[in-house]
């Protein structure tokens, strides 16, 4: 709780005072490269989505996109930017927490992002949002993650393992592939079961 608390207010303070280093306003190579390799159409969902930059990406290509953060100012900041990009009818954005998914009407799922939000959570935190991940994905549904490396030195209480990631969604999910690679951090492509869908 105390955790969760921090945490919001570390964001809603880096919001209201800067332009976060990572709301660049582009969509990373690595989504595009995999819209190449889903249907035209579906609902995706982005996990801590910031100002919406991904969530108006995905919404161009034609995707219904439900983006999710607990800070209100890069929300409004989305919806405006939704608005101006001419996809506000494609987009639904959520004032809400990514631990609580339960609690909001997000429709069957298949395609989800997380860059940057899981690896924060609190141990409690990263199951809860597990679990209610795991209820919104369809069978076949892709779910990418953009997650720092621990780093003992950062001082933060973030990051994210391989090994970790296996025990959070081994069960219902299959790890299609992930970066090994000595940088700060790493991307996870992973599957809702049954992988062959
Ligand atoms: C590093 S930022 C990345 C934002 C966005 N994904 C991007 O790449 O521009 C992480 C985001 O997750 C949001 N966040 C962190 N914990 C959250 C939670 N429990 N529920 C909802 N959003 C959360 C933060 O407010 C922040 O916008």
């Amino acid at each position: 709780m105390i955790h969760q608390s921090m945490r919001k207010l570390f964001f809603s303070l880096i919001y209201h005072f800067q332009k976060p280093r990572w709301d660049t306003n582009q969509t990373p190579p690595e989504v595009i490269e995999q819209f190449k390799q889903l249907p035209k159409y579906g609902h995706a969902l982005d996990l801590g989505c910031g100002t919406g930059t991904n969530c108006i990406y995905m919404a161009r290509l034609g995707w219904q996109v439900t983006g999710i953060d607990f800070i209100k100012k890069p929300i409004r900041k989305a919806r405006k930017k939704a608005k101006q990009a001419g996809v506000a009818e494609n987009t639904h954005f959520i004032h809400g927490d990514v631990t609580q998914l339960d609690q909001y009407q997000i429709p069957p799922t298949q395609f989800a992002l997380d860059m940057g939000c899981l690896h924060g959570l609190s141990p409690q935190g990263r199951l809860d949002y597990a679990a209610g991940l795991n209820k919104i994905l369809e069978p076949g549904a892709v779910y990418m993650i953009l997650a720092f490396q621990p780093a003992e030195s950062s001082g933060l209480n973030i990051g994210l393992t391989i090994e970790e990631i296996r025990a959070l969604f081994g069960d219902h999910f299959c790890i299609l592939k992930y970066e090994d690679d000595p940088k700060p951090q790493l991307w996870y492509w992973l599957k809702k079961k049954p992988c062959a869908v």
